[in-house]
């Protein structure tokens, strides 16, 4: 049984590993922290990398996995796995990725233009995870306005027994551009028995109320505004009213209260990482995410996005001017 969270950090390949998942959860606890995709093949063979994509932290209360292929058989070997070896609590199918190198070659988002497979991928999944693990999935709208498939998609999830659909309300020639649809969502859940959530440029709390009034959804998943933010789950919770750990006066998380994080931060990383310099060169990105909005000035920027080492981000955030 899925728990019954009504958020969710949607899966970021190079972003939600368990280090930023666990900094998440350590805000608000009562959520879906998803794993980046794993490659179904990859975790079958045993291979190094994704063998770590899948090391969750004892620390990390629920743990939900995606994992993506186009064959049937290696989603019934993966999940198999899965359940066998005990490695995740919860495993969500990616049928959104529009990456011109996984689509070209029918994968991704391309899954949604034969159902008859899709159907049989979604078949296998909950075929091997034996009622252990619940089966989600994730999908776009369809890949153009003239392909819509998401009412289809989420009728077939429910019917082979999916315990929850996330629609990402773009199309898959969008990319990451243009509005999400967020009248899509509406629909879907109109439609589904099964728990819906809807997912698409939810920037702040403001949008996560209107996301919930607006379509009615079950729960709504949260993407690049959790990018450098991962109390946002902490303040939508706060701001709807829900019940929290923690309550965070306004302006809390201010340059001072941000270094702090980044420290923590990275000491996860080197942990989970066991290496400074791997962990750190993941950091970079986050170091631009986290400091976004604050006047730290072009060059203190070039210089976080060149770090090396623990010493070096120390050195920087100590020269981060806390009036700015
Ligand atoms: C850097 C990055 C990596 C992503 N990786 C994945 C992924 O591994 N699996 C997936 O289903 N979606 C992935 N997505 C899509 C997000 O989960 C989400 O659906 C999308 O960003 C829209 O939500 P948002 O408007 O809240 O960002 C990724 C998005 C970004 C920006």
């Amino acid at each position: 049984m899925l728990p019954n969270y009504r958020l969710a950090l949607s899966p970021m390949a190079g972003v939600t590993n368990s280090p930023y998942r666990r900094l998440c959860q350590e805000f608000y606890k009562e959520a879906f922290y998803v794993g980046e995709m794993v490659n179904a093949r990859s975790l079958i063979e045993n291979n190094c990398k994704a063998k770590k994509m899948v090391v969750f932290s004892k620390k990390e209360k629920y743990r939900s996995l995606q994992i993506f292929s186009k064959f049937p058989d290696e989603i019934f070997e993966v999940v198999r796995k899965i359940v066998a070896e005990n490695i995740a609590d919860h495993v969500d199918l990616n049928f959104g990725c529009p990456v011109k190198k996984i689509t070209q070659n029918g994968g991704g988002a391309m899954i949604l233009t034969n159902l008859d497979l899709y159907k049989d991928i979604i078949q296998a999944a909950v075929l091997a995870a034996k009622k252990k693990v619940p089966i989600t999935c994730k999908f776009r709208i369809g890949t153009d306005e003239k392909n819509q498939t998401y009412i289809q998609a989420g009728e077939i999830a429910e019917e082979q027994g999916c315990s929850l659909v996330t629609l990402h309300a773009r199309y898959m020639k969008q990319m990451y551009k243009g509005q999400a649809d967020w009248s899509k969502i509406a629909d879907l859940k109109n439609r589904l028995s099964i728990k819906v959530f809807g997912n698409g440029d939810v920037r702040d709390f403001k949008d996560a109320k209107r996301m919930f009034e607006v379509t009615g959804v079950d729960g709504i998943a949260i993407g690049r505004a959790a990018l450098g933010k991962p109390w946002i789950f902490e303040e939508i919770a706060q701001n709807l009213g829900w019940k929290t750990n923690k309550y965070y006066p306004k302006n809390y998380f201010d340059l001072k209260k941000i270094k702090q994080i980044v420290l923590y931060h990275t000491d996860m990383l080197i942990e989970y990482y066991s290496d400074e310099n791997q962990a750190v060169k993941l950091l970079r990105k986050f170091l631009i995410w986290y400091f976004k909005g604050f006047s730290i000035g072009s060059d203190m920027r070039m210089k976080l996005v060149r770090v090396a080492n623990l010493d070096d981000v120390k050195y920087l955030l100590k020269h981060l001017d806390e009036d700015k």
